[in-house]
């Protein structure tokens, strides 16, 4: 009976979010004045339910990394209107999109150079299921962003959060990943490019990202919080059916005709996107473990038997390095500047 209320409680909004067994709620969110935070799509749907919270509980600085200039600057003004100007002016917003590994290096480096903590980074942006396309260097846009963009950002920002963890805080990372990675091919094993450039269709292309990012949570408490990082904590996160852009618009791409269910059929039992943040705003201000599969409000869960495998993170996440490697060289190695300084740990 819990795991029924549990599975209510993890995908849908109002009343059913009360079922879970581990209960959190967005007021449980502790004071954080003194921290700093990144919070990558932190302009709108879940990602502004995030950056709202965390301002709302007086985070003391807050990067959002996106792409539109104009929703960001809704986003300001909708802060200033219901948190005040104040908060709303310790938000720094930096364009980038993370399909543009180069650019999101950059970005990261910027970071680094403003800010002398980090205490909590939100991977939180993403293409939605949507179908297949290849960034201009010729990979899948959904892992391209979705997972490989966020492991550039954090493997760049990752010294600034050892110092941090290093001063006596607790430093927190989360993934947005979905239950929708139950829906990765069977036979994924992040093998080589060709593979995750094959399309498998947009709920498997999204599935096979979202796998990633919760391979990407356990690789590195693996690698990072049980290898001497002890304060440096990432977990992944479902928010359960959140009502979005990704979830209201997005889908039509996908779904011309079969997406009205999702838009508008299933409208009354989405979340909004403030109860779609609390997964997050738990894994990045509250939990004290490190590789779990969060689910809607707090509840941990094992997750697929893909996204339990070591070795299929292992060999995701050589992938990662090498695609990677590869497909920057022009932009660093050749110009004496080499990207291999992507260290994952
Ligand atoms: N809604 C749901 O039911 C649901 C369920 C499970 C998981 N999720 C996940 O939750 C996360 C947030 O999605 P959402 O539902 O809140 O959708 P959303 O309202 O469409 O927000 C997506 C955000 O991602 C940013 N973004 C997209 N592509 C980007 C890129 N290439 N580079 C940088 N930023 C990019 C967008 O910024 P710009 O507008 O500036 O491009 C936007 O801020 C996603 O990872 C999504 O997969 C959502």
């Amino acid at each position: 009976m819990q795991t029924i209320k549990d599975t209510l409680a993890e995908n849908l909004g109002g009343p059913a979010t009360l079922l879970g067994s581990h209960q959190f709620k967005l007021d449980d969110c502790p004071d954080l004045s003194g921290k700093v935070a990144v919070v990558t799509g932190g302009s709108e749907g879940i990602g502004f339910g995030v950056t709202y919270t965390l301002l709302k509980h007086n985070i003391a600085k807050l990067f959002i990394l996106s792409k539109s200039k104009e929703v960001v600057d809704g986003a300001k003004d909708a802060m200033a209107k219901e948190l005040g100007q104040d908060k709303a002016d310790r938000t720094v917003w930096m364009e980038c999109d993370l399909s543009d590994w180069v650019r999101v290096k950059d970005v990261a480096e910027a970071i680094k150079r403003e800010a002398s903590r980090l205490d909590i980074l939100v991977n939180n942006a993403g293409r939605g299921i949507m179908p297949a396309e290849f960034t201009p260097l010729g990979v899948d846009r959904h892992m391209a962003v979705n997972h490989i963009g966020h492991v550039v950002l954090t493997s760049h920002l990752l010294p600034l959060m050892k110092r941090t963890a290093e001063q006596g805080h607790t430093v927190r990372i989360s993934n947005q990943a979905s239950n929708v990675h139950y829906q990765a091919p069977a036979e994924t094993r992040f093998a080589s490019l060709e593979e995750i450039n094959t399309d498998v269709g947009p709920n498997g292309q999204y599935g096979r990202s979202k796998l990633a990012a919760i391979l990407y949570a356990r690789y590195f408490d693996r690698n990072v919080t049980k290898k001497g990082h002890p304060n440096v904590l990432m977990n992944a996160t479902h928010p359960g059916l959140v009502s979005t852009k990704q979830s209201r618009t997005s889908i039509f791409e996908a779904f011309p005709l079969g997406g009205y269910a999702m838009s508008h059929g299933i409208e009354p039992f989405k979340k909004d996107q403030f109860e779609g943040a609390v997964p997050t705003i738990y894994a990045v201000t509250t939990t004290k473990e490190s590789g779990q599969y969060i689910c809607a409000p707090a509840i941990p869960e094992a997750g697929s038997d893909l996204s339990q495998s070591e070795e299929l993170a292992d060999n995701l996440m050589e992938l990662t390095r090498n695609v990677v490697r590869e497909k920057t060289r022009s932009e660093s190695a050749d110009k004496g500047c080499p990207f291999d300084d992507l260290v994952l740990h």
